[in-house]
């Protein structure tokens, strides 16, 4: 099976595009943050206690994420791989899905990185903040501060994952469908 990570600042459009390239390559789509907000949703107690650092725009524990990651990998069936969006988050969580991946006979494939300017971020969030009731987006300084961490705590899995030879930058400026059409035509080849 195959695995991709589709990455990328907070606004980047992970979550748009992995929806559809999902659907189009019959990938299981693993977002950690969807995962969270079900789990605050539902008022569960990891919920309960996940729920202010995500209002922040900080980083939720490694341990929590790749734990709900590592569940969904084994009851996973019929797909041809999967597609990981807004995770792996640190170099830790990285380190830790190619382990659960190289036990199970796989490995990360591509790392698809969407390349968006910062004030095209800050407007696309700022314009979700209306109908996505997410509180993350509905301050401005919590949509700095996530792409502030993103930028200190995510993008050094750039360099991690290039020096392994699986790094793919990605243009993420213009329509979504211009988009979508990048990705699918790199994710192709593995497929
Ligand atoms: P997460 O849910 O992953 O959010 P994020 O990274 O902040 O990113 P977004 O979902 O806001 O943006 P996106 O790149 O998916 O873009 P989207 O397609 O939605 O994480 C939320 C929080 O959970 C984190 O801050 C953290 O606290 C916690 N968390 C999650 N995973 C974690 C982990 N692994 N470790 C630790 N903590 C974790 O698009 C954004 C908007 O732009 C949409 O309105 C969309 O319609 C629009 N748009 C998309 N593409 C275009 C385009 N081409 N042109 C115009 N508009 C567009
Ligand atoms: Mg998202």
């Amino acid at each position: 099976m195959v695995n991709f990570l589709i990455f990328g600042p907070p606004g980047s459009g992970k979550g748009t595009q992995s929806v559809r390239l999902a659907e189009k390559f019959n990938l299981m789509h693993l977002s950690t943050g969807d995962m969270l907000r079900a789990q605050i949703a539902a008022e569960t107690e990891l919920g309960k206690k996940m729920s202010s650092i995500i209002s922040k725009g900080e980083l939720v524990p490694d341990e929590v994420v790749i734990e709900m990651i590592a569940s969904k990998i084994d009851s996973t069936k019929n797909r041809a791989g999967f597609l990981y969006d807004g995770f792996p988050r640190t170099v830790a969580q990285t380190v830790a899905l190619e382990k659960m991946l190289n036990k199970r006979a796989m490995k990360i494939d591509s790392m698809l990185v969407l390349e968006v300017d910062h004030d095209e971020l800050v407007k696309r969030l700022v314009l979700r903040a209306d109908q996505s009731g997410r509180p993350d987006d509905c301050d401005t300084a919590v949509i700095e501060n996530r792409i502030r961490v993103y930028r200190e705590k995510t993008e050094p899995i750039i360099e991690y994952c290039r020096k392994k030879g699986i790094y793919q930058p990605v243009n993420g400026m213009g329509t979504i469908e211009d988009i979508f059409k990048r990705l699918a035509g790199y994710m192709k080849k593995f497929l």
